[in-house]
């Protein structure tokens, strides 16, 4: 079969699989190919075991795998033959140098764009997947366009909005397709490449085009608009906690103002995900770089929170179990950043998990999807740790539950099974609020949420 268009897509990770699955199923005329440096990814990839976990996407593969979707560890070949290369590598926050903590790091980026013009034998289009700072299109550029053989390259932004959990859904429905290239006549005609394959499935008025700084810097803004709604509403939530609100109450009234809506306002234990820390240190970063330190400071302020809302769950834990867990086993609900995933990446889990060992309480880890992964966060971790994936059995015996992930499954369990088997007083901490915690106390838990007043036996609290 001769295809109309042939992808490749550099990077098989949480972006790269799922976007490429999608795209071969939508242009069944494209011949997309997905390339990794890890052979086990890809491996995985080729495997009825695919590398990650993500509703619906299983489907996707098996509909499209060996048709017009293809597997391969040959960079190289991939390069000389696919005429529009998406590049969706990771660029994880620099652990060195200058902008250490803070900056992307852009070497697998830089790696990639000499590799692509090393091998490429003919003119392509090359497109940033990866979430990058501002004008890392143009360093791309520079670098691709540096020799004078002929061959040119056309760089376009194209920032992927995908959540996690919901990955499938979001690429086939999704809220806006963004596409960012040069003005220039060549620019403007790659743009149009890339709009025509989106419009196999994407309704025309839902695909916008920008220039390229717009489409690198909206998808930043775009996760820090998200992750500063959270923490707005986790800063209330201490404030609910002390003057005996009720967080839920506040966010369902404070989301009924159509201008602000009432999407991402759950009060939790904290974002977590590979992408909103690093983004926003990232935006921080930038905007230090250009002299604008009122600005990064208030951007900072949203990671500030983050963390202070993690400790503060700890703080409570410790408060509430009269000040001391060592040697009290704890049961962690949950480990992956949020439910229907297996992604661990950034999740306040790690964090709560390490400062519980910190405290000498034993934990029991327990999730659907997430225990290998937690397994590699909590290596050469030292205390008592027991990954268990039964959350009844993980429960046995502990003197405490921390739910951690907002998993379905937590919802209906036999609580008074689970309480009868737990050490007493047995505690919940619903980092979640997605508990019955009145039906949770009336079986005899003392209960605490986020931002709500606590539900205890105790007499003095009450
Ligand atoms: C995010 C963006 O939503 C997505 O558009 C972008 O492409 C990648 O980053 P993701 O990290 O997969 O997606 O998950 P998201 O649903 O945004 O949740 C991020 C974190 O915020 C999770 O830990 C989640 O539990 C937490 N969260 C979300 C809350 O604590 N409260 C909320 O109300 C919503
Ligand atoms: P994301 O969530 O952005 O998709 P992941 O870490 O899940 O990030 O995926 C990035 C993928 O990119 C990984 O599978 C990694 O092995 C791959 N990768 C990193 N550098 C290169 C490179 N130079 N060539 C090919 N693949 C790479």
């Amino acid at each position: 079969m001769t295809f109309e268009k042939t992808i490749l897509c550099i990077g098989a990770g949480y972006v790269g699989g799922p976007t490429m699955a999608m795209i071969a199923s939508q242009c069944p005329r494209c011949r997309v190919t997905v390339v990794d440096i890890n052979p086990e990814r890809i491996a995985a990839w080729n495997s009825d075991n695919l590398p990650i976990y993500e509703p619906g996407l299983d489907e996707l593969v098996r509909a499209t795998r060996g048709r017009n979707l293809f597997f391969s560890t040959d960079i190289e070949q991939g390069i000389r033959e696919n005429e529009i290369i998406f590049v969706s590598v990771n660029t994880p926050t620099k652990s060195f140098g200058l902008g250490a903590g803070m900056a992307a790091d852009l070497q697998y980026w830089e790696k990639t764009a000499r590799q692509i013009l090393e091998f490429s034998e003919s003119s392509k289009i090359v497109i940033e997947k990866s979430t990058l700072p501002v004008k890392t299109a143009l360093a791309m550029e520079r670098i691709l366009n540096c020799q004078e053989n002929g061959i040119h390259f056309d760089v376009l932004s194209n920032p992927e909005f995908l959540a996690e959990g919901t990955a499938v859904r979001d690429l086939e429905h999704p809220d806006r397709i963004l596409i960012g290239s040069r003005e220039t006549d060549n620019g403007l005609k790659a743009r149009q490449t890339l709009v025509d394959i989106y419009a196999s499935w994407v309704p025309k008025e839902r695909i916008l085009t920008s220039n390229i700084w717009s489409s690198e810097l909206s998808k930043l803004v775009s996760n820090a608009f998200l992750a500063q709604r959270i923490s707005s509403i986790n800063a209330i939530s201490a404030l609910c906690e002390k003057a005996e609100a009720d967080v839920t109450e506040v966010s369902r009234a404070v989301g009924m103002d159509s201008r602000i809506g009432p999407k991402f306002l759950n009060a939790s234990i904290g974002f977590g995900g590979s992408c909103f820390r690093k983004d926003i240190l990232n935006l921080v970063y930038l905007c230090r770089n250009y002299g604008l330190d009122v600005v990064a400071d208030y951007w900072e302020s949203v990671v500030k929170i983050n963390d202070y809302q993690q400790e503060r769950f700890i703080r409570n834990m410790l408060g509430a179990m009269f000040n001391t867990l060592a040697g009290k086993r704890i049961c962690l609900w949950g480990f992956a950043f949020k439910a229907n995933t297996g992604d661990t990446r950034e999740s306040p889990a790690i964090f709560i998990a390490r400062r519980l060992l910190e405290e000498q309480a034993e934990i029991v880890v327990s999730d659907p999807k997430a225990l290998g992964n937690a397994r590699t966060d909590l290596t050469g971790v030292r205390g008592q740790i027991r990954y268990v994936e039964d959350p009844l059995q993980a429960a046995e015996g502990c003197h405490a539950i921390a739910l951690l992930t907002e998993w379905d499954l937590y919802r209906n369990l036999d609580f008074p099974k689970i309480f009868d088997s737990m050490a007493k007083p047995a505690f919940i901490f619903d980092g979640r609020n997605i508990l019955d915690h009145r039906r949770c106390f009336d079986i005899g838990f003392n209960v605490y949420p986020v931002g709500k007043p606590p539900l205890t036996h105790f007499l003095e609290e009450r």
